[in-house]
């Protein structure tokens, strides 16, 4: 039990309550962070006179062969101690002796791990905006080859009205954008440094917080220091954004388990991608995308665990707040390792151009395009729907879509009919003369990519 603060203390810790509090087993995820913040800390502490020149160096020294020696295993961190800022302190002292001792002049462990936190997140968050920005590019290249896919849309999970294979993927393409978005207005919020809050009331050394919030590479220190120490916000803004992100990437995987079965056939996804059973041979099963499904229940718990930590805590710091950590890092991780594999499934799968467009055919998806011929030439929408419903029944009756009908046949139900309902109800024609902004025709899909290309550039 290597722990700071034996003095007060006659008694040994109970050895239950030692394992129960410490944290060490996850917080060594944070160990680079700490040692920079040591680092931006010492540098100040220096700056303003705190410690001399000399002891900077010789603590700066110190925190390097720590790290040099974690990062080559000839140092491992280890349930010996408390916690991270311990293990580094410690073995600081262990190493430089006396100097190591004034590492943690004007600090306390709350602004320390608030610090460490913050800086963690900070560079998930931006890792996390990089790998949507590559499966945006994913996207956007499956836009860009079938712009003219034609593939029936659908509501109720029912066939509604021909689209485009990229007008559907340009829906996604959104959808992550505003990721993307959220990840950096997040960013810009959380960048401020909680270093200096001390314990809780900051302190009467005469730190410079501006120094160690610039060497942090934040915009400035934060303004409160009691909320410095607990401020959470950062990471809830960041797990929500999580569970947005793993919502929209579960959508999309219940979308390819459709495709890829064996009833839709949209889509096939690559062997790489795809598992088999250990008793029926034929089977081909798209497990990742069932699990990027099935993962995103631990993402809200992340998310809804810490809201519940929070929610009871008074101010300032409490040692609940060392809840924030597994289940955080835990979210990010999975969400991280969904959207690469999300990617890579997305890449290398094939879509059936000719099932796909077939299935438009045959689902009546230009019916009411039929509708609108009809009022064109002069019906009411209200009768021109009716006669529309009959049309489609007539249809499903002889089992053959609306295109497959003659011109007789047309005008036993409806005289408005004329030979120019073939061309009006063409699936080309019906994407293609869907021009409003954000729609799927031809043009107006050029626009659409040519806005998503500009995002990403
Ligand atoms: N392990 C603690 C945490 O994660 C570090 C801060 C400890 N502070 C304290 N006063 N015990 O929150």
């Amino acid at each position: 039990m290597a722990q700071l603060w034996g003095g007060r203390f006659t008694k040994a810790t109970d050895q239950m309550v030692y394992d129960f509090n410490a944290s060490i087993g996850f917080d060594q995820k944070l160990f680079s962070q700490d040692v920079r913040g040591s680092r931006a800390h010492v540098k100040m502490l220096a700056s303003v006179g705190v410690i001399t020149e000399a002891e900077k160096d010789e603590i700066l020294a110190g925190l390097d062969g720590i790290e040099a020696d974690v990062e080559s295993g000839k140092l491992e961190i280890t349930s010996e101690y408390e916690d991270v800022h311990s293990f580094v302190e410690a073995n600081l002292i262990d190493r430089i002796g006396d100097a190591g001792k004034k590492l943690h002049t004007g600090r306390s462990r709350n602004d320390q791990v608030a610090l460490d936190m913050r800086l963690y997140t900070r560079d998930q968050v931006e890792k996390t905006a990089d790998e949507l920005r590559h499966l945006l590019g994913t996207i956007l290249g499956i836009m860009e080859e079938h712009i003219d896919t034609i593939m029936p849309g659908f509501t109720h999970l029912q066939k509604a009205q021909p689209i485009t294979l990229a007008h559907h993927m340009g829906a996604y393409f959104e959808m992550f954008k505003r990721d993307v978005l959220r990840l950096q207005d997040i960013r810009e919020r959380m960048n401020y440094c909680p270093l200096g809050s001390g314990a809780l009331a900051g302190t009467t050394y005469p730190l410079d917080r501006d120094m160690t919030a610039k060497l942090l590479d934040f915009y400035g220190p934060t303004a409160n220091s009691m909320d410095g120490v607990s401020d959470r916000d950062y990471l809830i803004e960041f797990l929500s954004a999580l569970c947005t992100i793993q919502m929209h990437l579960s959508r999309f995987s219940e979308e390819v388990i459709i495709w890829n079965s064996n009833e839709y056939r949209f889509v096939e996804i690559d062997d790489a991608y795809s598992t088999g059973s250990s008793i029926m041979p034929q089977k081909k099963n798209p497990d990742i995308a069932e699990l990027v499904r099935g993962k995103t229940g631990r993402v809200y718990g992340a998310l809804t665990s810490l809201l519940t930590t929070m929610k009871g805590i008074p101010l300032a710091y409490n040692k609940d707040m060392q809840e924030d950590k597994e289940m955080a890092f835990d979210a990010m991780e999975t969400v991280q390792n969904c959207i690469v594999l999300f990617d890579g499934m997305l890449e290398t799968m094939t879509f059936n151009k000719e099932v796909m467009a077939a299935s438009a055919k045959n689902g009546f998806t230009n019916a009411t395009d039929a509708a609108d011929y009809l009022v064109n030439h002069g019906v009411p929408f209200r009768d021109a729907h009716g006669i529309i419903g009959q049309v489609v029944l007539y249809c499903i009756e002889k089992g053959i879509a609306i295109d497959d009908m003659s011109l007789e046949e047309l005008k036993a139900i409806s005289p408005a009919f004329d030979a120019d309902i073939f061309d009006a109800i063409s699936m080309e024609t019906c994407v293609n003369k869907r021009l409003t902004v954000g729609a799927p025709g031809h043009d107006a899909m050029v626009q659409e990519i040519a806005s998503c290309k500009a995002f990403l550039a």
